[in-house]
């Protein structure tokens, strides 16, 4: 990513790109990959971006998103009118579309008639937006406000039974809104829209490809490193697997990679992820033992929060310690993606993080005294699988469903012990086998086990047992905020209940979460 909007290290040199002006929206994230779907690179910035910042940027297009406020409020994000004298083609939706009509001298207000869900939206005007469009289609609403009179200068070219101005495009300017969102599923036609958009009004002809991103990132790590040593911690997890191969490819053998096996880790993740840096890419890979200092620092301490700090501090007491013997490093990779940068604020210059403190344990500080790289940080995270594969890693790597960093310690709930943390591990290895071979994991986003503090009666053979309860979690959810509970099919569930009970020692009672996030959250602690 480049340009004034941000403060990435890496410079994108992406040729045709759009602007999306966030302001505000649930949904901009989503504006941003149905473009990046149509093969033309996206970024995020700010409502309130100069006309002179977007210049430097070159866009073909802008995209200005919904938002929550209602244009006619006091402190209602504007953006610069000066935008609209670009001569850059501009899509607004819902809100992006109320601000472009009052900005060039519509009007807006309340309506009686909110629309909220599925409308059907009649096109009236033959416009290039619309081709392949259905002259009546489904779309989703969301909006109390709504364009009266769109101003002089504009032709309504859609509408609605309660939304006479559903569509709109400017006579003289290259200026189209839509009240509906095309970027959400329910619009069963969106892309469409997006489609036109891009090549009939912005004249993108859609050539960006991850794999020209890859070149791109490699290319520019490369430049940017020389002959420096640049080191890499990897988790286990997909986005730090993904930026070690891809640092792999660009500068070799000047690739240190850091794993600290804090006992923590799934079943056979450090093997998998040791066997593939070794052996496939043959990497300097530095395993730190780390098992024994983890569970002396954990010991007795029950505490959820308690448990994140020690594991915070001790990682990074062990990662630095590692990075100290790493001779002539200036660089630090890391698996920053692009949510991440827009959640910070980074992307948008905005207020300081608002990522939940907690998930931030497991990560690095920035004071480490090293550069960072962070060659991700314009992805997606379905965009960084597909980069992963592309670069060899293990489709068993890549498709792996998020895993903390403080591991299975908040899985564990009570004191973790190595005991505790054996029958944890076996039972996990155990629900993803079978979901494994249900073919349910990649259709669901987070599973696992939970050991539970707490002893039940059974009997087995004939004789009274007492011992644990366990509980298996699983969620569907886009973007890890609110989740709901997986309806696993009740077979699947009774055969993983059978094979933990059976197979591992130390459990005999085994129930399904069936909490949704929120109120609950997807992890226990
Ligand atoms: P919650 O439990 O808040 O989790 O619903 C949402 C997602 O974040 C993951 N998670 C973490 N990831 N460090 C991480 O890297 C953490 O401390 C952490 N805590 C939760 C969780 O697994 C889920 O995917």
């Amino acid at each position: 990513m480049s340009g004034a909007t941000s403060n990435s290290n890496e410079s994108s040199t992406q040729s045709q790109r759009i602007l999306v002006l966030d302001f505000g929206a649930q949904y901009a994230q989503l504006i941003a990959r149905r473009v990046r779907e149509q093969n033309v690179y996206c970024e995020i910035v700010r409502h309130d971006i100069s006309p002179e910042q977007i210049r430097k940027h070159s866009p073909a297009g802008l995209i200005l998103s919904g938002g929550p406020s209602s244009v006619y409020e006091a402190g209602a994000p504007k953006c610069d009118p000066g935008i609209f004298e670009l001569g850059i083609p501009i899509l607004g939706i819902c809100y992006g579309m109320q601000i472009a009509c009052e900005i060039l001298g519509g009007k807006v207000s309340n309506t009686p008639s909110r629309e909220f869900g599925r409308a059907i939206c009649e096109v009236v005007a033959d416009d290039p937006i619309f081709n392949d469009f259905p002259k009546s289609a489904e779309v989703w609403m969301s909006h109390g406000d709504q364009v009266q009179s769109a101003g002089a200068g504009f032709i309504p070219i859609a509408r609605t039974a309660t939304c006479p101005v559903a569509a709109v495009k400017h006579e003289r300017l290259p200026v189209y809104g839509l009240q509906f969102h095309p970027e959400v599923t329910h619009t069963p036609n969106g892309k469409t829209l997006f489609k036109n958009f891009l090549t009939e009004v912005c004249h993108c002809d859609g050539t960006w490809r991850l794999d020209n991103f890859a070149e791109e990132a490699i290319e520019s790590v490369r430049k940017r490193v020389g002959s420096s040593r640049v080191i890499c911690g990897l988790s286990g997890g997909v986005d730090s697997a993904v930026v070690a191969a891809l640092l792999y490819r660009a500068i070799g053998s000047q690739l240190s990679c850091i794993l600290v096996d804090n006992g923590l880790l799934r079943k056979q993740e450090a093997s998998l992820v040791v066997g593939q840096f070794t052996n496939h890419f043959k990497a300097d890979l530095h395993v730190v033992q780390a098992e024994d200092r983890f569970l002396a620092e954990l010991a007795g301490v029950t505490e959820p929060q308690e448990k994140r700090r020690i594991i915070g501090r001790v990682f990074i007491d062990c990662f630095k310690a590692e990075a100290k013997k790493i001779q002539d490093a200036h660089f630090l990779a890391q698996g920053t993606l692009y949510p991440d940068v827009i959640e910070s604020g980074a992307a948008l210059d905005g207020p300081a993080a608002t990522i939940k403190l907690h998930h931030n344990v497991g990560g690095l500080p920035k004071d480490l005294g090293f550069e960072l790289i962070e060659p991700l940080r314009d992805l997606f995270k379905d965009e960084v699988r597909r980069l992963g594969l592309d670069l060899g890693l293990p489709e068993q790597l890549v498709w792996r469903h998020p895993f903390p960093g403080p591991g299975l310690a908040v899985r564990c709930l009570g004191e973790v012990t190595r005991e505790r943390l054996a029958i944890l591990r076996e039972a996990d290895a155990i629900v993803i086998e079978e979901i494994q071979r249900a073919n349910l994991y990649r259709k669901t986003s987070q599973l696992f086990a939970v050991l539970l503090p707490v002893q039940s009666v059974g009997v087995m053979g004939d004789a009274r047992t007492y011992e644990n309860a366990l509980a298996i979690r699983c969620v569907d959810t886009d973007d890890f905020m609110t989740a709901d509970w997986t309806r696993l099919p009740y077979d699947l569930l009774a055969q993983m209940s059978t094979r933990i009970i059976n197979e591992v020692a130390g459990v005999n009672r085994v129930c399904y979460d069936i909490s949704s996030k929120p109120p609950a959250t997807i992890e226990w602690e």
